[in-house]
C-alpha cells in the first residue's frame, strides 16, 4: 500500500519511514508525538497520542515502521490516525524519494565543470568546498520541504541550474559565464552546514542563526586564508556577491541584493528552478482539470490549476 493512494475514512496497513518525530504537549500537558511519514510515493503525518517510553527511544526518524491506521482528514489535509506503529529492520533508503536523475551522471558533470574553471582562485575555493562537502551535497535534498525535497535535491538542483546557466549565458555574451557558472555551482552548498540532511525537520543551530549564505561565505573566506588566496581581491569579492546575493530580496533572506547582472540571473535561475520543481511536484499527483485543495505559499500564496489540455 502507498500513500498516494491513501484515501479519507480507509483503514490502511503499510510500510514507511519516520522522516521527523518531535514531542508536543497538549492543552491538558500530555505528551504525544508528531509523526512525519514518507514512502517514495508520498507523505503523511499524524499524532501518536499516549506515547510511551518504549516509542520514544524506537521510534525515532530515519527509521522503518509498520503501521495501521485509519486515515481522516484535517484542514483539507489527509492525516492517519494510529492503531498500532512498530519498526522495522527494513533500509531508509528503500523509502526515500530520489531525485529524478542518474546521480552518478549529475555528479561527473559538476565534477567535470570543476576542473575547466579558468579562473584559478575560483577552481581552487570550488575544488576545495567539494572536497569537503561532496558527499554531503550528494546525499541532501535542495530544502526540507519547499523545493527539490528528495534525496539527491541539492546536486540535481545544482545541475539542472549549470545546465540552463551555459544555455542562457549563450543569450547575453557580455556576461562573465564563467562567474555566473561558479556562481550557480557554490549557491547552494552552504545547506549541507544548515540543514538536518534528509532525516528530521530542525536546521542547525549555525543554520538557524546565520543560514546558508553567510555559512558559505565563511567557508570561502577560511579557504582563501589557507590557500594564501586574497579573499577582498575583486575575483573573490564578486564570487562573494554571487553567494550573499542570490536570494534576490531582502525578505527572501538575501545578504545583499545583486549588484550585477551575473548575481541578477543567477537569482532568476535559481528561482525559475526551484518555482517549476514545485509545479511539476504538484503536477504529479493533481489531476487534469483541477486546483490544489491549499494555497501554495511559495507559488504566490494562490492555489494552482492544472488545465485540460
Ligand atoms: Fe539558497
Ligand atoms: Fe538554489
Amino acid at each position: 500500500m502507498e500513500i498516494k493512494e491513501f484515501q479519507e475514512g480507509q483503514s490502511v496497513d503499510f510500510h514507511a519511514l519516520i522522516k521527523s518525530i518531535s514531542l508536543r504537549e497538549t492543552k491538558t500537558g500530555k505528551e504525544y508525538g508528531a509523526v512525519e511519514l514518507t514512502d517514495r510515493s508520498g507523505a503523511i503525518s499524524g499524532n501518536l497520542w499516549d506515547i510511551t517510553d518504549k516509542q520514544k527511544s524506537e521510534l525515532t526518524s530515519g527509521v522503518v515502521v509498520h503501521i495501521t491506521g485509519v486515515i481522516s482528514s484535517y484542514q483539507g489535509k489527509l492525516q492517519i490516525g494510529f492503531q498500532s506503529i512498530q519498526p522495522t529492520s527494513e533500509k531508509a533508503q528503500e523509502y526515500v524519494e530520489a531525485a529524478p536523475a542518474d546521480l552518478e551522471k549529475v555528479m561527473n558533470y559538476l565534477t567535470e565543470f570543476i576542473s575547466s574553471i579558468e579562473n584559478k582562485h575560483w577552481r581552487v575555493i570550488a575544488e576545495k568546498i567539494f572536497e569537503k562537502h561532496e558527499e554531503k551535497f550528494r546525499a541532501y535534498p535542495a530544502a526540507v520541504k519547499v523545493h527539490h525535497a528528495y534525496a539527491g535535491g541539492l546536486a540535481y538542483h545544482t545541475s539542472t541550474m549549470l545546465i540552463k546557466a551555459q544555455a542562457i549565458s549563450k543569450f547575453y555574451p557580455w556576461l562573465n559565464k564563467e562567474l555566473l557558472c561558479v556562481g550557480v555551482l557554490l549557491h547552494d552548498i552552504g545547506k549541507v552546514l544548515e540543514m538536518p540532511g534528509l532525516f528530521g525537520e530542525n536546521y542547525t543551530t549555525e543554520g538557524e542563526l546565520l543560514g546558508h549564505l553567510e555559512l558559505l561565505l565563511e567557508e570561502i573566506v577560511e579557504i582563501c586564508v589557507r590557500e594564501d588566496i586574497n579573499h577582498h581581491e575583486e575575483d573573490v569579492l564578486l564570487l562573494k556577491h554571487m553567494v550573499a546575493s542570490h536570494h534576490g530580496k531582502l525578505e527572501w533572506g538575501t545578504i545583499s541584493t545583486p549588484r550585477i547582472p551575473e548575481a541578477a540571473l543567477l537569482h532568476m535561475i535559481d528561482k525559475m528552478d526551484a518555482e517549476m520543481e514545485q509545479y511539476r511536484k504538484i503536477y504529479e499527483v493533481l489531476p487534469k482539470g483541477e486546483w490544489t485543495t491549499s494555497k501554495e505559499f511559495f507559488l504566490g500564496n494562490t492555489r494552482v490549476y492544472r488545465g485540460n489540455i
